[in-house]
């Protein structure tokens, strides 16, 4: 299982050091929208891949659940966070209390699209669940991931790639495929999911995943090529200044750049980490905010 590395720890040892567990970020390289649903959810198509970005938690033994956040400003600790909220819903699910120390550290922007708050929740289901020695299975984590939020299932599939659809809770892993690199950068501005797909209004889909999963084991650039976000023309209508960022990205000599997810993170695939690398230092001249160059798939 390479999507979230747990050392395994003995709930015996109160010595021993806390449960470590660093949860990755993700891109959306190809996001269809497929239609509105009755329960007010976005039919979507995706192909997700995890990216070396991470934030870091901890897990200790404690009477109550106290979570504490370091790393970013702002960050709510109590059931806004996702993290309280996967320690509720586990301690719900396996008939206990949800006592446990749990730190947070932050470094995966929010408001990003990069599924930071999802891949929070999705380690605490395993780590929690570690701790407690619940012994629920990984389909049981993932349906109750699925409760927490849409982007959750994918980061407990036990692969850094998959396929999600449906509102997100359908996840088929796919292999991992050949190393690559993205440049990845995030404004200093961020909008609702919510608002993101209330803008997308039903228009037509690209259906770009069939078309990269038809590529997406072969090296060189024709993944590139299919990366498409169907919330890129919405998310860019509701804040015009992420044209900017695509401008950005382009005097990069990044021609092609996509959103992810409801955005405001944009990403780029490079043919080396080398090339990563120089892009992003690029967009760091020419663009404020956070900036990466990531390995996919880690
Ligand atoms: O599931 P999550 O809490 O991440 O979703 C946030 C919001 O994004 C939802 O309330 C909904 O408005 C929108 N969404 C959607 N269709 C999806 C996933 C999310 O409309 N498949």
């Amino acid at each position: 299982m390479r999507t979230l590395r747990i050392p395994r720890r003995s709930p015996a040892d109160p010595g021993a050091p806390a449960l470590t567990i660093h949860a990755p970020a993700k891109l959306n390289l190809t996001l269809d929208v497929l239609g509105k649903r009755p329960d007010g959810f976005h039919e979507l198509e995706s192909l997700m891949v995890t990216v070396g970005w991470y934030d870091t938690l901890t897990f200790a033994p404690a009477e109550r659940f106290e979570l504490s956040v370091t790393g970013a400003a702002g960050v709510p600790c109590d059931e806004r966070n996702l993290v309280a909220r996967a320690a509720t819903a586990l301690a719900h699910a396996a008939g206990r209390e949800p006592a446990a120390a749990v730190t947070l550290h932050k470094r995966i922007p929010h408001e990003a699209g990069l599924g930071g708050g999802s891949s929070d929740a999705a380690a605490a289901l395993l780590g929690l669940n570690e701790l407690w020695d619940c012994g629920l299975s990984r389909e049981e984590l993932r349906d109750l991931g699925a409760t927490i939020g849409s982007d959750v299932p994918f980061f407990l599939c036990g692969s850094p790639a998959g396929v999600v659809r449906g509102r997100g809770e359908r996840v088929e892993p796919v292999d991992p495929g050949p190393p690559r690199w993205a440049a990845l950068a995030k404004p200093p501005i961020g909008l609702s999911t919510a608002a993101v797909f209330a803008a997308w209004g039903g228009r037509e889909s690209a259906r770009a995943t069939e078309q990269a999963l038809q590529v997406y084991g072969t090296a060189g650039g024709a993944l590139c090529a299919a990366t498409a976000n169907d919330l890129d023309g919405p998310a860019t209508e509701l804040e015009p200044a992420l044209a900017a960022e695509q401008a950005a990205f382009a005097a990069a000599g990044l021609v092609r750049s996509c959103l992810s997810g409801s955005g405001t993170s944009r990403f780029a695939l490079c043919r080396s980490a080398a090339a990563a690398r120089s892009a992003a230092a690029a967009l760091r001249r020419l663009r404020p905010g956070p900036v990466a160059a990531v390995p996919l798939a880690v």
